[in-house]
């Protein structure tokens, strides 16, 4: 452990808040928070090809003797392995009368229906059109292209990870009432972290943010938000890094830790529009991937790393994802009623 600061504090893992500043102390960040700047952000986020790819879950969700169900956009979705392990996707509803194939058993990578038997192993059969299904060793993609409209791609748009056999993997999922895009402007905006998360987050800096209609930043390649900030461990203790926040694709942020501890490791959201609640309002999943990767190897990597990735495991969890979907909620409750002040 280090008590160092300044330009050293990026190469020590932890460090001690020397003069931790009270909440109300830390610096404003709304000047800077332009919503013009968030609003470009997520434009450009929503122009870029998601290839019709929804995420629909963890990859350990599927494989038990029960499918997958979700429904994306409305569209009862079941998803579960093959014989052979892969995963197979296709609508919820039996084509014979109609039965919630999410109540159905898998039996040797056969979908059984329970109410006469009817089986299903992935191929079309009897009007029951499968959709393709995509397995990225942590999530779980189905491909709908009637709803998502856009020209299909093979394969989703997977961002780069860390190599899975040195990092510490969790999926989380939440539920809020807005749509995706409220989820990835809650993410475009990395101002709000030490503000909204002060349990989490401190001395947060944004270093960089898209300032031309292209996404440049000055000093920045990338189309991304450039963030100084520090996970809080216990009490004064905290391990600083930098992140990057980019959107590969219009419904995923991925924010990825490029210096300080776990550099490589990645915190993946993932919006998936679910459909309407009985009042009529849209609902929309979040599903988060930490993939925590270490320097330090095999083995020794859960009980010598996780000490310190735990802070950025747990970081994506519980209170601050409540948290985020509450900002989700307020924004798209204020757009829905023209009422959003960006
Ligand atoms: S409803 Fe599924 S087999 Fe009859
Ligand atoms: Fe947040």
């Amino acid at each position: 452990m280090s008590t160092g600061s300044g330009s050293g504090r990026r190469r020590l893992p932890l460090s001690l808040r020397r003069r931790p500043v009270p909440w109300e102390h830390q610096r404003p960040t709304w000047r800077e928070a332009r919503p013009a700047v968030i609003a470009g952000a997520l434009k450009r986020a929503q122009a870029r090809p998601s290839g019709n790819w929804y995420v629909v879950g963890a990859s350990r969700d599927a494989g038990g003797d029960r499918p997958l169900a979700r429904t994306v956009a409305g569209q009862d979705v079941v998803l579960w392995r093959d014989a052979a392990g892969r995963p197979v996707a296709g609508p919820g509803i039996c084509p014979h009368l109609g039965a919630p194939l999410r109540d159905s058993p898998v039996r040797c990578g056969t979908l059984v229906c329970h109410w006469h038997g009817l089986a299903l192993d992935g191929g079309s059969f009897a009007g029951w059109e499968p959709f393709p299904a995509y397995d990225d060793g942590v999530l779980l993609w189905v491909r709908l292209d009637a709803v998502g409209g856009e020209a299909p791609l093979e394969a989703p748009v997977v961002p780069r990870r860390p190599d899975p056999a040195r990092a510490l993997t969790a999926v989380y999922t939440g539920v809020g009432v807005c749509e995706p895009e409220d989820v990835v402007a809650n993410r475009l905006d990395p101002w709000h972290g030490a503000w909204f998360h002060p349990y989490s987050f401190v001395d947060l800096t944004v270093a960089g943010a898209p300032d031309g209609p292209d996404g440049g930043a000055e000093g920045f390649a990338e189309d991304g938000f450039t963030v100084d900030v520090s996970f809080k461990v216990a009490g004064r203790l905290v391990v600083p890094v930098r992140a990057v926040f980019t959107a590969p694709e219009p419904r995923t942020v991925v924010m990825r830790i490029t210096e300080g501890e776990g550099a490589g490791s990645v915190v993946e959201s993932h919006a998936t529009p679910l459909g309407p609640d009985d009042r009529g309002r849209p609902r929309t999943a979040v599903v988060e991937a930490v993939v925590a990767a270490s320097g330090r190897p095999g083995f020794a990597l859960a009980r010598g790393a996780a000490p310190l990735l735990r802070p950025l495991v747990r970081a994506a969890a519980g209170r601050l994802w409540r948290d985020d979907l509450a900002y989700a909620e307020r924004r798209w409750s204020l757009r829905s009623t023209g009422r959003f002040p960006g």
